[in-house]
């Protein structure tokens, strides 16, 4: 029997800050165990755009065969994710004469085969969505957010993320709670609840936390615009929510679909590291052009 491999020669060293050009599924499987502490992405979606590739993802011939490599790719994202990780994956759905396909959560489950536990169904809304001629049916406003962890113990920041308290608007009928604000023990009220401390945590939670309540699963964030791209980048703030909650101090990030960069822009400009993965290389030559302007700013 050949004497064991010392961990040195079984795992080759990760170069970060890196856009390295090919299929994800094939670069994906050049990378070690375990390096990666969270990834961001939004794949191709099914046929909805060329980005004139033969290894692009997308263009298959029957959605089946699309979910299948998305599935193939998940399979490997999970062995190069730490066990403390996570992936967040940004996906839209698609009328086909008229009926939903349903892709979103098709490739969700596929993710979930693919051995991760789904967290949360986050919607984005997009208040700035393009109007629509349809008259059968609302006109689509959304994107899926979806979020898994690796495992079940798995590094969240909650307060990193926290959003601002709705009952703290003027007019509240919650405004005189103001002065518990910061102070844990104790809501304002009285009565039947208030000698039950859960309860009393849960709510101080809610209404009462400096940093504001827990994120909620509905964001509402204008879509951006890259000019040089000729396809809508997500917005970096939806990113850095992503990127907050689940990368610990000196992570790294990974998007296995970069497109003009915009999850290595945002790392960046939050203070981590990141791996991008693009099998066009003229969209690297966008995004490296995108994080120039990071770095010089
Ligand atoms: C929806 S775009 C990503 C846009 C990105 N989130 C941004 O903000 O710029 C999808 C990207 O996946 C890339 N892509 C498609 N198939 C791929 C594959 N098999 N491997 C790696 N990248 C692929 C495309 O070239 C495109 O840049």
């Amino acid at each position: 029997m050949p004497p064991a491999k010392s961990p040195t020669e079984t795992t080759p060293a990760l170069t970060r800050n890196q856009f390295l050009t090919g299929d994800a599924v094939e670069v994906a499987k050049s990378l070690p165990d375990a390096c990666v502490d969270t990834i961001v992405t939004s794949p191709p979606y099914y046929k909805q755009r060329d980005y004139d590739s033969d290894l692009q993802i997308g263009q298959e011939k029957s959605p089946e065969a699309y979910v299948e490599r998305l599935k193939e790719l998940f399979t490997e994202l999970h062995r190069v994710v730490k066990p403390s990780g996570a992936a967040w994956v940004v996906i839209g759905d698609k009328y086909v004469k008229g009926e939903l396909m349903g892709m979103p959560w098709r490739v969700c489950f596929a993710i979930k085969e693919a051995g991760w536990i789904l967290r949360s169904d986050c919607i984005w809304h997009k208040p700035n969505a393009m109007p629509s001629a349809c008259k059968t049916r609302p006109t689509t406003d959304h994107e899926y957010i979806f979020f898994f962890s690796r495992s079940k113990d798995y590094f969240y920041d909650a307060d990193s993320i926290r959003e601002p308290h709705v009952t703290f608007s003027e007019g509240s009928k919650m405004k005189g709670g103001r002065k518990h604000f910061g102070k844990r023990n104790g809501t304002p009220e009285k009565g039947k609840n208030s000698g039950d401390s859960n309860l009393h945590d849960g709510r101080w939670d809610q209404a009462f936390h400096p940093k504001g309540r827990n994120k909620r699963t509905v964001w509402s964030i204008s879509l951006s615009k890259c000019r040089e791209a000729h396809f809508a980048v997500y917005p970096e703030s939806l990113v850095e929510t992503c990127i907050k909650a689940t990368c610990p101090e000196d992570g790294l990030v990974l998007d296995p679909f970069s497109g003009a960069g915009t999850t290595a822009c945002t790392a960046k400009k939050l203070g981590f590291d990141f791996l991008a993965i693009d099998c066009n290389e003229d969209y690297h030559k966008i995004a490296k052009k995108r994080l120039s302007e990071v770095e010089r700013s």
